[in-house]
């Protein structure tokens, strides 16, 4: 099949590569055209694990191409997949603009289709609110054309860092359609990745098929927010919530997944997605309460590891610069592990913190230093590695889970630091193993120790 792909981010990029990778020819087609230049030369903008090595046949191979007009491809598509942005408005719902004007865009490039073509099948997959596909049905209709289309939603539900894997082998493919054209379609672009996975697929209307990505973020984020919750009680009573997690987590009511306690959730998705769907409630007079707490939840729970750190150095609120003079290393920018994205990082929030109470910090990640460069520039120092990190820092923050600082040679890092101190926003190590080893170590929802 013909498919053009339409926005080049971490949805798109990924999409493009695995529908070429199931045999299709596929456009990759993107706005910004220095994206575009980059992506023909065969450079992957995003770190994605096995994205590169897809890419790069398909590219070569001439089935995977680029450009930064997507007249290029809809004469002869079959599907066209809208993959561009919908960040958060200033009133919390989703910004369509990007959405609607792609539309419009393949609205006006219609015509370049044969009459008797068949339909066009119009796919959001971009995160959009309920009605979405609707209202793009009409912007399109609207121009008057008589070229057959059909707007489904198809949201994704990839996670960034296994996004290959998710796109490759899904638990699940929901579709919103109203015609059996549009499903016979979509099945087939489908059907190579559910034979692999055995995934289930969804027909439903298209309103259910867009909130249904909405419902699934908000239980998983709700599930965080709840388990951090109860991490701060175990703190409180002298509890142990890695005990208590996978214990609850055995029942097979509960399931172990999205139940580690951490500094709270970012990421590109969950809190813009959250707040759209809050507004979404608001708009028909169906506040959600339980998604309200857990946002409301989560933003204190950014804020404990800086607490953290404030109570330990007895750093009173008001006093100007009370942690000067402290310089701090810091493990972990991107807002989870295997992925250099930063957006609504947490660990963006704690150097904030950090750096108005007037510490220094010296950073490290990855994949996310470069991304962290840009937005924050010289307000803080970047490390060549993990263990030049600490070199002379009062303490070692961590606030991502990648492995390799799990498997850290802490030796080496106590060398490193001025005092053995830890405030380990992710659980990565044993309390009893760290007070044996003669260190301070705060983590979330166990007993200090130290
Ligand atoms: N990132 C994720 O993990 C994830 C997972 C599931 C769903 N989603 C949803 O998928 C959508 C895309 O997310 P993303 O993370 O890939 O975004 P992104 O910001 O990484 O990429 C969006 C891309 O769209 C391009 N774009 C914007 N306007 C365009 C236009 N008019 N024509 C062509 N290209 C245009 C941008 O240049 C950018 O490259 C969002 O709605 C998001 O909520 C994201």
């Amino acid at each position: 099949m013909r498919v053009v792909v339409i926005g080049s981010g971490y949805v798109g990029l990924v999409a493009a590569a695995c529908f070429a990778e199931a045999g299709n020819s596929v456009l990759g087609v993107d706005v910004a055209a220095a994206k575009v230049e980059q992506l023909r030369k065969g450079e992957v903008p995003i770190f994605e694990p096995g994205l590169d090595d897809i890419f790069k046949r398909h590219l070569a191979s001439g089935s995977l191409t680029f450009s930064s007009d997507l007249k290029d491809g809809i004469a002869e598509a079959d599907a066209a997949f809208i993959c561009v942005g919908t960040p958060q408005s200033e009133d919390g719902s989703a910004d369509l603009r990007f959405v609607l004007q792609v539309a419009e865009e393949i609205g006006a490039a219609l015509t370049l289709r044969p009459k008797n073509a068949n339909p066009l099948i119009i796919v959001d997959k971009s995160t959009v609110p309920v009605g979405t596909a609707a209202r793009v049905s009409a912007l399109i209709g609207g121009t008057g054309t008589d070229r057959a289309f059909e707007v489904v939603s198809n949201p994704e539900f990839l996670r960034e860092g296994s996004a290959i894997q998710d796109f490759l082998k899904p638990d699940r493919v929901v579709l919103g359609c109203t015609t059996d054209f549009a499903e016979s379609v979509m099945k087939s672009l489908y059907a190579p990745f559910l034979s692999l996975s055995g995934g289930k697929w969804f027909r439903m209307d298209p309103a259910s098929a867009e909130l249904t990505k909405y419902a699934a973020n908000a239980m998983l984020a709700l599930r965080i927010s709840f388990i951090n919750e109860i991490a701060g009680l175990c703190e409180s009573i002298g509890a142990d919530v890695e005990q208590v997690k996978v214990a609850i987590g055995a029942d097979h009511r509960i399931g172990p997944a999205f139940l580690n306690p951490g500094p709270g959730f970012g990421g590109s998705c969950f809190p813009k997605d959250l707040q759209a769907l809050l507004k979404t409630g608001r708009e028909h007079g169906r506040p959600l309460m339980a998604l309200s707490a857990t946002v409301e939840a989560n933003r204190h729970q950014k804020q404990v590891l800086a607490s953290k750190i404030r109570k330990y150095y007895d750093v009173v609120g008001g006093v100007p610069a009370p942690l000067a003079g402290h310089h701090f290393a810091l493990w972990g920018l991107a807002f989870k592990a295997h992925t250099d994205d930063i957006r609504e990082s947490m660990s963006l929030e704690l150097i904030d913190s950090l750096l108005s109470l007037g510490a220094t910090i010296t950073v490290h990640d990855f994949e996310a230093m470069p991304a962290v460069k840009a937005k924050i520039g010289d307000r803080v120092t970047y490390a060549t590695d993990a263990m030049a990190c600490c070199e002379g820092a009062d303490a070692l923050l961590i606030a991502t889970e990648w492995p390799q600082y799990k498997a850290a040679d802490l030796n080496v890092v106590a060398q490193k630091l001025k005092a053995k101190v830890m405030f380990d926003g992710r659980n990565l190590f044993l309390p009893e193993a760290m007070r044996a080893a003669g260190w301070v170590y705060h983590s979330i929802g166990r007993r200090s120790v130290g």
